[in-house]
Parts: structure tokens; sequence; C-alpha cells
């Protein structure tokens, strides 16, 4: 298995940024997987907490330890709560985020602090988070630093204008504000939020310094927007098997959301 620490190191190095894709069921596992294995390059694949109680994190784990040595898949706490990511230190996740972004700064460097304790007896790489994805929550850089040098943790999510979701109007990414944090913080930075932005944004954010780049929206697009395609041509009818064979259009999902995943990792290439 490769490591999340020396992957994203490389990436701040040669100025490319790491894939981190969110799941929510076997086929958007197996999207991610193979997207990762035809671009043969590493990939974040990002459970949330709401994740992890629709589909189990030992159905997750059980998933993710299956995959043979040579896989290039880093399974990821994606905004996790400081239980869920103390549990999957505990179960053997390989790398976390713990989100206490909406908690008073020093709440979130006291909390953020001890997961990083324990990530480091585990190896376990730990991702935090200073700012509010909103427009009036950008990340402070004395904060960025303040936190990053207190916790010692391993990555940092910030806020620069961007937002989860689609995207309303096109945001301005306050960039001067990314090149002050990079000036202060020695960590690789983490850019959530990125459905919806348009590719010079992506390209400038990753000359920057950030190093991992976060999307589920345009997936959950893609795969939602496959199955209803496909079931407004094809109503189910009792008296044709096949119409009701759900692997029809979760397989077409399933490809839908690989193609994404794919593109994406390719445009996150120098
Ligand atoms: O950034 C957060 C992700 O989009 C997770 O969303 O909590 O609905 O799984 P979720
Ligand atoms: P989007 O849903 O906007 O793509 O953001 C994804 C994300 O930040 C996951 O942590
Ligand atoms: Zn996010």
């Amino acid at each position: 298995m490769i490591s999340a620490g020396k992957e994203l190191k490389k990436a701040v190095k040669e100025r490319y940024a790491i894939g981190h894709f969110n799941i929510f069921n076997l086929e958007t596992f197996q999207a991610v997987v193979n997207a990762s294995n035809r671009t043969k390059m590493p990939v974040f694949m990002g459970t949330s907490n709401k994740t992890l109680d629709y589909a189990g994190v030992s159905n997750i784990l059980g998933l993710y330890n299956s995959l043979p040595k040579t896989s290039k898949v880093i399974l990821h706490l994606d905004h996790g709560s400081y239980e869920n990511a103390k549990k999957c230190i505990r179960l053997g996740y390989p790398s976390v985020m713990f989100d206490g972004s909406s908690m008073p700064l020093n709440k979130n460097i006291k909390l953020t602090k001890k997961l990083v304790s324990m990530g480091n007896k585990k190896g376990v790489f730990v991702e935090g988070e200073v700012g509010i994805l909103s427009a009036d929550g950008l990340t402070n850089p004395s904060d960025a630093k303040v936190f990053v040098e207190k916790t010692g943790v391993d990555s940092l999510a910030v806020s620069i204008g961007n937002q989860h979701g689609y995207y309303k109007y096109m945001p301005v990414l306050d960039f001067q504000r990314l090149m002050d944090i990079r000036k202060v913080v020695n960590v690789p930075i983490v850019l959530h939020g990125a459905s919806g932005l348009i590719e010079s944004d992506i390209k400038t954010a990753i000359m920057y310094g950030v190093a991992k780049i976060n999307i589920d929206t345009e997936l959950r697009w893609n795969f939602t927007n496959s199955v209803s395609s496909y079931l407004s041509e094809h109503a189910p009818s009792k008296l044709n098997k096949d119409s009701f064979d759900a692997r029809n259009y979760l397989g077409i999902a399933r490809s839908s959301v690989e193609g994404k995943v794919f593109d994406f990792i390719r445009l996150f290439q120098r």
C-alpha cells in the first residue's frame, strides 16, 4: 500500500494534485478503484460520516482490504467527527480528516492534536481544516500557521472561496490568500468543494501549492443522472425481467462515475 504522506510530498514538489473522490456504495468504490488502476495514479477514496452510517465501516474496510498490495487507493475519512476519526484510526484506515472547522480555533487545535498523536502511533495520515467553506469563513493565514504548528497535522484544508456542492455563481478564488497560507504553512494544502470550478482555477490552485483536491457532487450528479436517464427510457415492467435488473442501470452509473474520476485525475496532472 502507498503512503499518503509520501505521495502528497511528491505532488507538492512536482506541482500536481492527487484527487480525492467520495464514494457511497459498491459501484462508486469500483469506479474509483478502476480509474486509479487505469491512470496508475494514487487517489484518496473519501468516505464521509454519512457514508460510514450508510454503508457500514466494516463493509468499507472489507472491500478496501481486499484490494491487491499494488493498489494506489488510499482510504480516507472525509470531514470526520472526532468519534469517527478515532474509530477509523483504530480500525485501520490509512488516512483520516477531522473537521473541527466550525469549532473555536483552540478546541479545533486541541482535538486535532489528540488525533494526530493517535494517528502517529499507527502511521495514519491526519488532515485538518481551518476556515469554514463559505464566503465569510475564509482561512486566516495566521490561524493556519498556529494550527499546523500546534497540532502537527499532516495536511490542511483551507477556505479561499471554495464551497461544497454546485456553485450558483462562479466563485472568485482568493489566490493571494492561498499564497499567504502557503508561505507560513509547510504541509500539503487541500482544496475541498472542487466540483464545478473552472479548469484554469484548478490549475492555478495547484500551481500555488494545492496538492489534494476533493470531488463529490460531480460524481453524485453523474451517478444519479445515469440512473434517472436509464429508467426514463426503460420503464420497469413485471413482464420483462431484464427491465428491473438493477445491474443494468447501476453498471451504467458506475461507468459514468469512473469516466468522471478518470478525467479529473488527468486534469490534476501537470
Ligand atoms: O464534503 C462533504 C461531502 O460532500 C460529504 O457529503 O455528508 O452527504 O456524504 P455527505
Ligand atoms: P464537492 O461536493 O463540492 O465536490 O466537494 C467535495 C468535498 O469537498 C468532499 O470533501
Ligand atoms: Zn469537503
